[in-house]
């Protein structure tokens, strides 16, 4: 059976010129970076080119780009990080970020000394941030922090940060995007978004897991979360890892470079499969909305999300149920949950993600295959009730 993987928003599967790029820093090229030898200094080498990648491929210049862990680390850093270095105050975030946007916030408010107050942009009914509330809560709250995502994980939603980085920083307060969905399907300019601060992670845009960067403004005060040898400008210490910052730089340069071969690529799969799934009674989430061309989150009314998805998984499709990003925390998704959506209806919510390798028979035959597994799920709760 071929397996099909519609899942890209979890992950995606490593390019083959990343996966270059990266062996030789993984065997021969194996120098710590920090030190003075020919092998460290190959390997700093490296690192400072691939800062260069991300840099240019965002805009920005190479001293903006804190490499992390990760996305989850990212985002960390800027909420908790921006957070110590200011008075406690108010952090308004929107109520469709990512956990790892949304807990370190949460946290905040819960410090047993120095709380900060935290406040949510509601969305529409269509999953985007609603700018007529950022603007009254911005006014009501003057937050010193405020995150807002630039596409959101599960609708694949598209917000306007850019106007909302200018209402936030009309009221003093410093912004932050996550735009871990949004680089590598959308065009993603540092400046024209108008942030302090932005996460991007590589494992989303055909890189290794284990890498992503903050990119900063210059002058946006940070206390580390991770305190040791000073690597990254004293932001983020523990000697690097060299093999997963290849990736990331050469990832960066390829979604950029690839952006719109790969959105004319995958818009007409996107097309193909709404169309099919609104023909059979589907719900599309976000449909009315600007969203990334990747993204389909469907729900077949009465369908259970989680038992379709085990379904397609026996006949060869990977996709996801509700908040698969964080399928370690199981329930209704907040994202629905923001949209109003009928917690029944929210119950069938399915994801399909695309990338770049999937084709029109793979999206052909995944409609079929639903279609009868659908039928046969009606078909057994029929005749159970
Ligand atoms: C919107 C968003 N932000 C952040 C993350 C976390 O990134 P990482 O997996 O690199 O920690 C994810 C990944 O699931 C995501 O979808």
């Amino acid at each position: 059976m071929e397996f099909n993987y519609f899942d890209h928003n979890a992950t995606t599967r490593l390019d083959d010129a990343v996966l270059e790029a990266i062996l030789p820093y993984l065997q021969q090229n194996f120098g710590n970076a920090s030190s003075r030898h020919s092998y460290g200094i190959t390997a700093r080498r490296a690192i400072d080119k691939a800062r260069k990648q991300v840099a240019d491929a965002v805009g920005v210049q190479p001293v903006q780009v804190i490499f992390t862990s990760g996305g989850s680390e990212a985002n960390n850093l800027f909420i908790r990080g921006a957070a110590d270095s200011l008075k406690p105050a108010n952090i308004l975030i929107s109520a469709i970020e990512h956990p790892c946007v949304l807990k370190p916030a949460l946290a905040l408010s819960k410090r047993m000394t120095d709380p900060w107050n935290i406040n949510m942009f509601p969305t529409n009914t269509s999953g985007q941030v609603d700018l007529e509330a950022v603007e009254k809560l911005l006014q009501r709250d003057k937050p010193a922090l405020v995150s807002v995502m630039l596409v959101n994980n599960e609708t694949g939603v598209i917000q306007n940060v850019s106007s909302i980085a200018d209402m936030a920083r009309a009221q003093g307060a410093i912004i932050h995007t996550d735009a871990v969905q949004g680089f590598g399907k959308i065009p993603v300019d540092f400046s024209v978004l108008k942030v302090h601060a932005m996460t991007l992670s590589a494992h989303k845009i055909y890189g290794p897991k284990g890498a992503a960067a903050l990119i900063i403004d210059k002058r946006l005060m940070l206390r580390p979360l991770i305190y040791g040898g000073g690597h990254e400008n004293g932001l983020r210490s523990g000697t690097e890892n060299v093999a997963a910052i290849v990736g990331l730089g050469a990832a960066c340069e390829l979604a950029q470079s690839r952006l719109d071969e790969t959105t004319k690529h995958i818009l007409p799969l996107q097309e193909h499969l709404e169309k099919g799934l609104l023909a059979m009674g589907a719900v599309i989430f976000g449909a009315e909305v600007p969203r990334v061309t990747n993204t389909c989150y469907f729900a077949l009314p009465d369908i259970e999300g989680d038992t379709l998805v085990v379904k397609l998984d026996k006949a060869g499709f990977a996709v996801a149920a509700g908040a698969a990003c964080s399928s370690v925390n199981p329930g209704q998704s907040h994202v629905l949950a923001a949209m109003q959506v009928d917690p029944m209806l929210a119950r069938c919510a399915v994801r399909v993600s695309l990338g770049r390798s999937n084709t029109l028979t793979q999206v052909e035959d995944f409609l079929q295959t639903t279609q009868r597994i659908a039928a046969e799920l009606r078909h057994m709760s029929s005749i159970t009730v």
